[in-house]
């Protein structure tokens, strides 16, 4: 392997069949023939139309789901053999409603038996950070949208591993919310650098916030291309209203309008 590939897929292919040996069932095919790598503290986004396979590809990325044909390996190791520890979050926020913020942020600590002391002393910055200074003792409802994703977010930072695989994670908030979180998650992460693999499916928000981006056809989804973003850092909204910035977008928008039947 290339030491600086973290993410390393190679020919996955994936048929989700019926488990019912008596059922008759050709299987659903979610993923072709898909490859890429992630190098090391590179923001790459995979965009693609809904139902192509691009919750499948993360979930089998975490290691979730081990039916599948090809490698997945993650700092060189393939996560059929072992297991690599991964941040994983889901478009749902699933913070638990009867837990504090603090206590569900705290929650993979715990899991994994961590030294919750240790954690703690390093809380108060990233609690200010993550925007959720006052509302620690908060429940989950007691919050806005925008307040629960980055809750999500900072449980989901917590977690083992350097690679944070995010499933459409402002996916369901209002623009002007999903906005706000794009600057404020391109901020923390141009400061603490992990690798990031961030599904969406709009363009913009992809384009603005990564190195690369990924674009996977209609199912069974593969990658159809692969475009890096050369926009310096830090990034800044006016960016999103030049002409470079177009030039993606269109680029994009043909690649994906040759996925449609
Ligand atoms: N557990 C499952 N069993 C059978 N089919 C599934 C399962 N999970 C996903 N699929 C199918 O696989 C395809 C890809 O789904 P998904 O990865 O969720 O797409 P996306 O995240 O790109 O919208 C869809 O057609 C979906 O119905
Ligand atoms: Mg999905």
């Amino acid at each position: 392997m290339n030491k600086e590939n973290i993410i390393e897929i190679t020919h996955v292919n994936k048929v989700f069949s019926d488990p019912d040996p008596f059922v008759k069932d050709p299987g659903l095919n979610a993923l072709r023939n898909v490859s890429f790598t992630v190098r090391n503290n590179e923001f790459v986004s995979l965009v693609g139309p809904s139902g192509c396979g691009k919750s499948t590809l993360l979930k089998l990325i975490a290691g979730l789901d081990k039916e599948y044909e090809g490698t997945v390996s993650l700092c060189g190791v393939d996560v059929k053999e072992s297991r690599v520890p991964v941040s994983y979050m889901l478009q749902k926020d699933c913070l638990l409603p009867w837990r504090t913020i603090m206590s569900n942020i705290l929650l993979p600590v715990e899991v994994r038996k961590g030294d919750i002391k240790k954690v703690r002393q390093k809380m108060e910055s990233l609690i200010s950070e993550f925007g959720l200074s006052g509302f620690e003792n908060y429940r989950p409802n007691q919050l806005s949208g925008g307040m629960r994703q980055r809750a999500a977010l900072l449980r989901t930072y917590l977690m083992e591993g350097e690679i944070m695989l995010l499933d459409e994670p402002f996916g369901s908030l209002d623009e002007i919310t999903r906005m706000q979180m794009q600057d404020w998650l391109i901020r923390v992460w141009e400061k603490h650098k992990k690798t990031v693999l961030f599904v969406t499916h709009d363009i913009d928000e992809a384009v603005y916030l990564s190195d690369r981006v990924l674009v996977m056809s209609t199912r069974p989804g593969t990658i159809i291309g692969d475009i890096p973003v050369t926009f310096g850092r830090p990034r800044v909204r006016e960016m999103l209203l030049g002409t470079e910035f177009n030039g993606y977008k269109k680029r994009l928008l043909e690649m994906l309008s040759k996925t449609e039947d």
